[in-house]
């Protein structure tokens, strides 16, 4: 029946951390354990008490001294991007007319799409992360691509494919009318199929018309449960040019609420430079603004306000933004938010930080009954961290004398050399445990 018993320093939170002292909001189980059957968590608690629930003979992958912890979200990032990390020299627009929708051409092509969606695949469970929202390109094979690469590793997912029908090169253009068919049928294709999500993604105002806005509105309003992704307020050259395509809107924010795409299922990536007006509108609709600070820092944006999000009750998730973003590491975009916050006068403590990356950006997308946090029942998807997973921070380590001291030690200094073992839905995927089953598959077969 596919059981396994986790062993290991065991760290799930129930809440979002209001301080440094909030010892409520999280558990934390020394010696502990989490009892997986068939991709789903059965029980966590002190290793005595599960092993014994689970019964002798079960099979034990002891990862101690190492943290088990929910696996982690990354809200917003490009698949087709994948392989232009690291593109040099531009602000937003520039970068993309130079880089990107050259790049994302590429993808017309199923085969290209396909061998992309397995790579991005794997570096996302490489570093921990099990659960992600992208964007595909405008093809709607490289949606087919994003969606089998996933299903085929079991994991939880999100995705849709771009629709741009301006302002951008002819090969990447659809139609208000082929965007909307398109997405549509790839709703009907994958939208709860399996860990399948699909997220209905116009991708900013710039590259829509009216026309395909309405489209898209349609497409909301046919599929309430799908997300809605799109791009805010990331950079003063795109805010100017957004809101002159759009006069009569009265900011960037309100061209969207026009279309009536603001609800609790929406991530509007980036959100800089929001007037409280707008974080308002935010706030009264339940949409989710994305901070992607190495992309803010990569591409010269800005700097996220998170202060004015919580001053004004707007929810706020956390993610990488790959290719603008420079990592698949969410441990790397918890140093980056930390020191994005810092330069605002605004703290960000270790346990928030790992709040985000899992319970927190759980929360974001409505899921956190099946992930984010190690419950019964919740999916198996679980990330190990060696704290020591660097020469530096082994040595580092040795002066620490807390838990939290130890998670920020992850956040400032770790990366996917931290990242011990993955399990998506109870399967070991990268370390040990993954090598363990594919020879047992191995003697099986023999
Ligand atoms: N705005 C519209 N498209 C994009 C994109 O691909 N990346 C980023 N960072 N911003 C965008
Ligand atoms: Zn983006």
């Amino acid at each position: 029946m596919n059981e396994l018993l986790i062993r290991g320093r065991v760290l799930t939170f129930l809440a979002e951390p209001q301080g440094i002292d909030d010892t409520a909001a999280w558990r934390y189980i020394e010696d502990g354990a989490v009892f997986v059957r068939g991709g789903k968590v059965v029980e966590i608690g002190e290793h005595a008490e599960v092993s014994r629930h689970a019964g002798p003979g079960v099979a034990v992958a002891d990862h101690r001294p190492h943290l088990v912890l929910p696996g982690l979200i990354d809200t917003h990032l490009h698949f087709p991007q994948t392989q232009a990390i690291a593109s040099y020299g531009a602000q937003l627009l520039e970068w993309l007319n130079t880089y990107i929708f050259v790049e994302e051409q590429k993808f017309a092509e199923a085969a290209h799409a396909a061998a992309v969606a397995d790579r991005f695949m794997d570096e996302l469970i490489s570093n921990g992360t099990t659960t992600a929202v992208a964007y595909c390109s405008v093809h709607p094979e490289s949606v087919e691509a994003y969606f089998s690469a996933a299903e085929a590793r079991g994991m939880r997912m999100v995705g849709g494919k771009v629709m741009m029908d301006r302002n951008a090169p002819d090969a990447l253009r659809d139609t208000p009318q082929q965007g909307y068919d398109e997405t549509k049928r790839l709703i009907e294709k994958w939208h709860g199929r399996g860990r399948a999500h699909y997220a209905i993604s116009p991708r900013f105002a710039i590259t829509s018309t009216p026309e395909q806005m309405e489209m898209s509105q349609a497409l909301v309003a046919e599929h309430p449960s799908c997300y809605v992704q799109t791009h805010l307020s990331e950079n003063r050259d795109e805010i100017a040019f957004a809101t002159s395509l759009y006069p009569q809107a009265k900011d960037y924010t309100d061209i969207y609420a026009r279309y009536g795409l603001l609800n609790d299922r929406m991530l509007l990536g980036h959100c800089i430079y929001l007037s409280d007006r707008e974080v308002s509108v935010l706030a009264e609709t339940g949409a989710v603004g994305v901070f992607c600070p190495t992309s803010n820092l990569f591409l010269g944006s800005g700097l996220f306000d998170r202060d004015k999000f919580d001053r004004l009750g707007a929810r706020w998730s956390v993610a990488t933004d790959v290719g603008a973003g420079t990592s698949f590491s969410m441990l790397e975009t918890m140093d980056e938010a930390y020191k994005v916050l810092h330069l605002n006068g605004q703290k960000l403590t270790p346990f928030n930080s790992f709040y985000r990356l899992t319970l927190g950006n759980a929360r974001a997308l409505g899921l956190e009954t099946h992930i984010g946090s190690l419950h019964a029942g919740a999916d198996a998807d679980i990330v190990v961290l060696d704290s020591s997973g660097k020469s530096a921070m082994e040595y580092r380590m040795r002066t620490a004398t807390s838990l939290a001291e130890e998670l920020f030690i992850l956040q400032t200094m770790g990366d996917d050399r931290c990242v011990a073992e993955v399990y998506v839905a109870g399967k070991a995927m990268k370390g040990k445990g993954k090598a363990d089953a594919a020879r047992q598959r191995l003697l099986e077969t023999a």
